[in-house]
């Protein structure tokens, strides 16, 4: 049975680009009301265009997720939150030696911080409408467990959310909020092609169980089945959607 979102209320932070703006697509065609926050309006106008446009229902805030001030000022905008996912991120491909303290709190403040920042205000909201809620963050196969080379803010910022999620997911269950993390492994978005060179990426499709990177939708599917009734024994678990890549030694 396909999971229906008609009468939710839905905001996806980072939802103008990869993985979020497919979970932005795949929501609004299952019914959703879909609440687009980004910092980048111009994708993400575009994105509710193409949702617009097949007749379905979005809308697009520009919002940086660091500014706490601003996110406390969205989040109560809204009478009722149903589910918040939470998929913006910068990466930065770098060593300790070479990470400067400028770029590793700058990706601290996005990755982690922006994450705590969306959850503390959604989740607010969600207690105060008293009808529980589903929030869906972002880990990586890369920082869920074990580290990778050369991504030494990247990997800390992602193994903070999977505890962020875990330890929200602990202190919220008896409002009926659940929270749960997906950990995508390498998937085909810009994050990704911005941040490595063709040989980089396909030295690193190589190493993988399948051969080729995810597409968006295979995360996608994943948020979506985690926010529906379905999952409603869920909670705090960080799901890997990897095709196999942290399943496998080497
Ligand atoms: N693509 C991958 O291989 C991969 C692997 C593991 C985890 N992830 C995670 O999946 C999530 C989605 O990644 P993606 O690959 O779709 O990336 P993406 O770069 O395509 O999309 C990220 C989105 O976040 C937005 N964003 C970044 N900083 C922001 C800020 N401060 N405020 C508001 N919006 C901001 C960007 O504008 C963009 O729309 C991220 O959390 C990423 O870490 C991705």
């Amino acid at each position: 049975m396909k999971p229906t979102y008609s009468g939710k209320t839905i905001v996806i932070i980072g939802g103008a680009s990869g993985i979020g703006r497919e979970c932005a697509l795949l929501f609004a065609q299952h019914g959703g009301n879909v609440f687009i926050a980004d910092w980048n309006i111009v994708e993400a106008e575009k994105t509710v265009e193409a949702i617009q446009k097949d007749g379905f229902k979005a809308k697009a805030e520009k919002l940086d997720i660091t500014d706490s001030k601003n996110v406390e000022r969205y989040f109560n905008s809204f009478i009722t939150i149903d589910i918040l996912v939470n998929a913006a991120s910068v990466l930065v491909l770098k060593d300790a030696i070479e990470t400067t303290i400028e770029e590793w709190l700058r990706l601290i403040s996005i990755n982690l911080t922006g994450t705590f920042i969306a959850c503390k205000y959604a989740i607010t909201a969600m207690k105060k409408a008293n009808k529980g809620g589903s929030i869906i963050n972002f880990s990586s196969s890369t920082g869920n467990y074990d580290a990778a080379p050369n991504s030494v803010a990247y990997v800390s910022s992602k193994g903070g959310v999977t505890l962020l999620t875990k330890a929200l997911a602990s202190d919220y269950a008896k409002y009926g909020i659940r929270i749960n993390a997906v950990a995508p492994g390498p998937t085909d978005t810009a994050m990704i092609r911005e941040c490595m060179s063709d040989s980089e990426l396909e030295r690193l499709q190589s190493t993988l169980p399948t051969r080729k990177f995810g597409h968006p939708r295979d995360v996608a599917n994943v948020v979506l089945f985690l926010a529906s009734e379905e999952a409603s024994f869920i909670n705090g678990a960080i799901i890997a959607v990897d095709g196999g890549q942290t399943a496998k030694i080497s």
